[in-house]
């Protein structure tokens, strides 16, 4: 599936007391990055409304200066539903700081659930293999 990149510069008002990036503004930009995928892939963010933000663990702070990167694309396609993986790296590392899944409902004008037609295609590498399997065993 396509990916969607967006990116954010850790700024003095994004720190906690600690003095390292606020969880609350990395789970922020987080779920608006998945939202900008769900936005891109459905053309309809209008009708796209958030269900669940499933566990976002953090293995690394994130510093003052530095540049967050985040990738998402759906992982999985429901009737009615979208789950998007999001995986958070920092600067030019590799490294994963964090990753999570978000899962979307369409609705209609009246908030009535509808199906959103999206459909998976072929996972293009074990990377993206073993993202839709986590997807899968989600609740
Ligand atoms: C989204 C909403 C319309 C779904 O209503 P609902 O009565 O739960 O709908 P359904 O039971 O028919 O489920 C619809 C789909 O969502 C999925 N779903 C429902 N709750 C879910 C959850 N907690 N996690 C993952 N998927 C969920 C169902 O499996 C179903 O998927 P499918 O159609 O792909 O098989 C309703 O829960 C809602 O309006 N929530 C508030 C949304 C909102 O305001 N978000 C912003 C929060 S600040």
């Amino acid at each position: 599936m396509e990916k969607i990149n967006v990116a954010h510069l850790v700024k003095s008002e994004d720190l906690n007391h600690h003095g390292t990036l606020f969880a609350g503004r990395m789970a922020e930009w987080f779920v608006e990055a998945c939202f900008i995928c769900a936005a891109k892939v459905t053309e309809k963010p209008q009708n796209v409304v958030c269900v669940n933000i499933h566990g976002l663990t953090f293995t690394q702070p994130g510093n003052k200066g530095d540049i967050i990167n985040m990738e998402t694309s759906v992982a999985k396609a429901g009737r009615t539903s979208f789950t998007v993986y999001g995986k958070i790296t920092k600067n030019n590392s590799e490294r994963i700081v964090s990753d999570g899944f978000v899962t979307f409902v369409f609705v209609d004008e009246n908030g009535k659930t509808t199906p959103h037609n999206i459909t998976m295609d072929e996972a293009k590498s074990s990377e993206e293999i073993a993202i839709r399997e986590r997807a899968k065993n989600l609740r």
